[in-house]
């Protein structure tokens, strides 16, 4: 399984060293097998660890150049870091990024061999329209991504279902990741209000091969107890 934890506009660079140093301790300590993924915001970027690995939130799909307030992949190979997020519907819909530049921000960073974090997901109007509404929705976000890409993950993280607490139930998630599975064969993560409440369900839906988590990674005890769920549920192989 994935587990990964998006800190999104949290923590400072000296607060992110203690939150990995936590993560990694506990991470040794109970004998995880789990990927464990942290995506810090871009000033605490870092090297991944033996156990963790650290992606960039974001990044202009260029080595270094013009494009004030951005880092290129320059910055990024400072820290060594070969992953990233790419389609964050906090990126999509709050901060404007439309199809054209999510696609080429994949485009770019497939050519350097990153692996990719894609995340999809519909708002709550698409929602409220239906399952064929929010499959044509989710299909248009993966048109021209090559989803054949070897190290791709995709996320679906329903918009209504981030940071509101209240995530998908299990009939949607299920519905939607068996959908998402018939068009790309790649690991599925949901994202989406996952807390330690409701950890062990929805890790254990078919379908589910791991959680992006916002809001309940944030606090480094919070995350090691999801992960602590994930470890115990048994899964049989798709
Ligand atoms: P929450 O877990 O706070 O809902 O955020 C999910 C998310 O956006 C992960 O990328």
């Amino acid at each position: 399984m994935i587990l990964a934890a998006n800190l999104k506009t949290n923590h400072t660079r000296a607060s992110a060293a203690s939150y990995l140093d936590e993560v990694s301790d506990f991470i040794a300590k109970k004998e995880i097998a789990d990927q464990i993924v942290v995506f810090p915001p871009a000033t605490a970027l870092c090297p991944s660890r033996e156990k963790i690995t650290i992606g960039a939130q974001n990044a202009w799909s260029v080595e270094n150049g013009s494009f004030t307030g951005e880092i290129g992949s320059d910055q990024l190979d400072e820290f060594d870091v070969k992953t990233i997020l790419i389609g964050h519907s906090e990126r999509r819909h709050i901060l404007g990024e439309g199809l054209d530049i999510i696609k080429r921000k994949f485009d770019f960073f497939a050519s350097l061999e990153y692996e990719i974090f894609f995340c999809i997901g519909e708002p709550i109007e698409i929602k409220e329209a239906g399952f064929e509404a929010v499959m044509t929705y989710v299909e248009r976000q993966l048109d021209g991504i090559d989803l054949s890409y070897p190290s791709l993950v995709l996320a679906y993280e329903p918009v209504w279902a981030i940071g509101s607490g209240k995530a998908a139930t299990s009939d949607d998630i299920l519905s939607v990741h068996s959908a998402i599975k018939h068009i790309c064969d790649k690991p599925l993560l949901y994202g989406g209000s996952v807390k330690k409440e409701n950890a062990g369900n929805i890790l254990s839906l078919e379908g589910v091969d791991g959680a992006l988590i916002g809001t309940a990674s944030w606090q480094s005890d919070r995350f090691c107890e999801i992960i602590d769920i994930a470890k115990k549920i048994e899964k049989p192989k798709e």
